[in-house]
C-alpha cells in the first residue's frame, strides 16, 4: 500500500480496497478541525486539548498536519510543527487514530505523509510517555524501516507540569 502525499489540493489516493470507502490522507483544512478534536477526545489516551486549538492547527499548520478519511469521516491525524527556532526539526504534537481504524499502520503512514512532503526537515521530535506502547512502537517501527535512530531524553518531567501531568519523554529520530 502507499500513500502518495502531493498538493493540497489533491488528495492521497490509498489503493487499498478492502475497506467500502477509500482511504484518503490530505492535509486539513479548518472545516476538518472539529473532526480532529474529536478523534483526539475519542481516542482514549491523548490530551484533549481546546476545540479551538485543533481549528488553528487545521487552519495555520496544514502544511504540518494530515488527515485520514474513510468516505467523508476523519479516521485520523497526525498534527506538529517546524521547530521555530530551527525549521529543520519537526516537532509531532499529537497522533491519533479512531478505534475501528487501527491495526494497518494508519499512525505511520500519516506520519510518512507528512514528513516527506516537508523540504529540508531531517529529525522528527515527538514525546509519548512510558506506558504508551502502541505509540512507542509506531515511532520504533518508522524509525526501523527508514533506517534512521531513536534516540530518548527525559523530555518534560513531571517537575515541568504545573498539574500531575505524568512524565512526557522524548523521542527523536534523525537520519531517514
Ligand atoms: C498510537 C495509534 C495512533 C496507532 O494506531 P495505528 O496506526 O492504527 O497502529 P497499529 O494498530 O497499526 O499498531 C502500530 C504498532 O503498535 C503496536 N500496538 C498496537 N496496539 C498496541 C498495544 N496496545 N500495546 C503494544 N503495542 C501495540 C502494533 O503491534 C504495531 O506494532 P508493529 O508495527 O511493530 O507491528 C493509536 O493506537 C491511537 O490512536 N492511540 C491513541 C492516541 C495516542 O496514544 N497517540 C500517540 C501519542 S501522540
Amino acid at each position: 500500500m502507499t500513500i502518495f502525499d502531493t498538493a493540497p489540493d489533491a488528495p492521497d489516493s490509498d489503493a487499498d480496497t478492502s475497506d467500502s470507502a477509500p482511504l484518503v490522507i490530505r492535509r486539513p483544512t479548518v472545516h476538518d478541525g472539529g473532526a480532529m478534536w474529536r478523534v483526539a477526545r475519542d481516542s482514549g489516551s491523548l490530551d484533549l486539548n481546546s476545540s479551538y486549538s485543533y481549528l488553528l492547527l487545521a487552519d495555520h499548520f496544514a502544511d504540518t498536519c494530515r488527515i485520514a478519511l474513510l468516505g467523508d469521516d476523519v479516521v485520523g491525524f497526525v498534527t506538529g510543527y517546524r521547530l521555530p527556532a530551527d525549521p529543520s526539526r519537526y516537532f509531532l504534537w499529537q497522533v491519533a487514530v479512531d478505534a475501528a481504524a487501527r491495526g494497518r499502520r494508519l499512525a505511520g503512514r500519516l506520519v510518512d505523509a507528512v514528513i516527506d512532503d516537508l523540504d529540508g526537515v531531517t529529525s522528527l521530535t515527538t514525546t509519548v510517555t512510558e506506558d504508551n506502547l502502541a505509540s512507542r512502537a509506531v515511532f520504533r517501527r518508522w524509525a526501523d524501516e527508514r533506517g534512521a535512530t531513536l534516540a530518548e531524553t527525559d523530555g518534560f518531567t513531571t517537575e515541568h507540569f504545573p498539574d500531575g501531568h505524568e512524565a512526557e519523554p522524548l523521542l527523536v529520530i534523525t537520519g531517514f
